[in-house]
């Protein structure tokens, strides 16, 4: 059931303060950035990446504070929960801010409701990456290896409901693949364990495995989207190796719901001023990641995002039959 923060004296006395002066002055200390997954992970990368170039905005500086577990819903819950002051924001993502209201039915949060919404941060698909003596030589040998041998085998997700989890449940329903389930706090430690060969593979965004790609260090299957990325020339999108799955996954930054309106359109702001940065963008290209552009930016269009996605996402999660508690 979604919270119902019920207003203390307190918390009417500091939102009266800061919709007057306070928040035109807005920040006068450091901001906390809630990252809900393990630091090393997608999320993480985008939060400070953005973080950095917004401390430079905004004249305060933005800590990136990691709060995992749950697929990534005990940091969401702890910012929803939070003081609506501007001073503990979040970067969610698809995962937490669609696919968990349908995983867990004792959610706190309703990511439509308990949030105010700032802005998305970024779109990336998801590759099909796998250890790297994984013998298959494209991706249709793979899956079908993965028919095979998939009880054998394991999957690596950042938890339940995270996109690593959601987006894994998708293609392996659809392969008709059951292999073993091993929930991380995050895909960055999922990783290192692909890596090390302790799991056999995973879905994962491509702003997470890309590097590791790159060093040889794990094998990539494919691209879950209809355009090749500009920074793996090499690797074909599944449509090209004649197969059906696309997924994209976002992350997106978001307030407590009752953060004044000036402090969000601040925030928003400075976020916007990030996504335009050079710097920030090419290190995009290079993670196969995009940033919204127009429309897509600021907090309307986070919040028409949340809305459609929470009512996709929740008849497919339905459909698998899943649920975390
Ligand atoms: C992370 O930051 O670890 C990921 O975004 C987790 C996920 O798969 O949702």
């Amino acid at each position: 059931m979604p919270i119902m923060r019920r207003p203390t004296l307190g918390s009417l006395l500091a939102l009266a303060v800061l919709s007057g002066p306070a928040a035109a002055q807005y920040p006068t200390k450091p901001i906390t950035v809630i990252v809900p997954f393990a630091a090393g992970g997608p999320t993480d990368v985008v939060a400070r990446l953005l973080g950095d170039h917004m401390t430079r905005t905004l004249g305060q500086t933005i800590l990136v504070e990691n709060v995992g577990g749950a697929g990534g819903t005990i940091g969401m819950t702890r910012v929803a929960l939070a003081q609506p002051d501007g001073y503990t924001i979040a970067v969610g993502n698809m995962g937490t801010q669609s696919a968990a209201p349908a995983l867990y039915p004792t959610l706190k949060y309703d990511p439509a409701k308990s949030f105010a919404q700032i802005g998305i941060a970024n779109f990336t698909p998801q590759a099909i990456v796998a250890k790297k003596d994984t013998q298959a030589g494209n991706l249709k040998d793979f899956i079908a290896y993965l028919k095979t041998n998939s009880a054998k085998l394991s999957y690596g997700h950042a938890g339940v409901g995270s996109i690593s989890h959601v987006s894994g449940l998708v293609f392996n329903a659809k392969f008709g693949l059951h292999p073993t389930l091993v929930p991380y706090r995050g895909t960055g430690p999922a990783l290192q364990d692909l890596v090390g060969g302790q799991i056999d593979y995973m879905v994962d965004q491509s702003l997470n495995v890309i590097p590791q790609i790159k060093a040889g260090s794990i094998k990539a299957y494919g691209i879950a989207a209809p355009k090749r990325l500009e920074s793996l020339p090499d690797v074909p999108t599944t449509g090209e190796s004649g197969v059906d799955f696309i997924f994209s996954a976002w992350n997106a930054m978001v307030a407590p719901k009752g953060t004044p309106p000036d402090i969000v359109a601040k925030l928003a702001d400075a976020l916007s001023k990030a996504l335009d940065d050079p710097a920030v963008q090419r290190r995009y290209v290079e993670l196969g990641s995009t940033g919204p552009q127009g429309a897509d930016r600021g907090p309307a269009a986070l919040q028409k995002l949340v809305e459609s996605e929470v009512a996709q996402i929740t008849p497919v999660i339905k459909a698998a039959g899943v649920t975390a508690n």
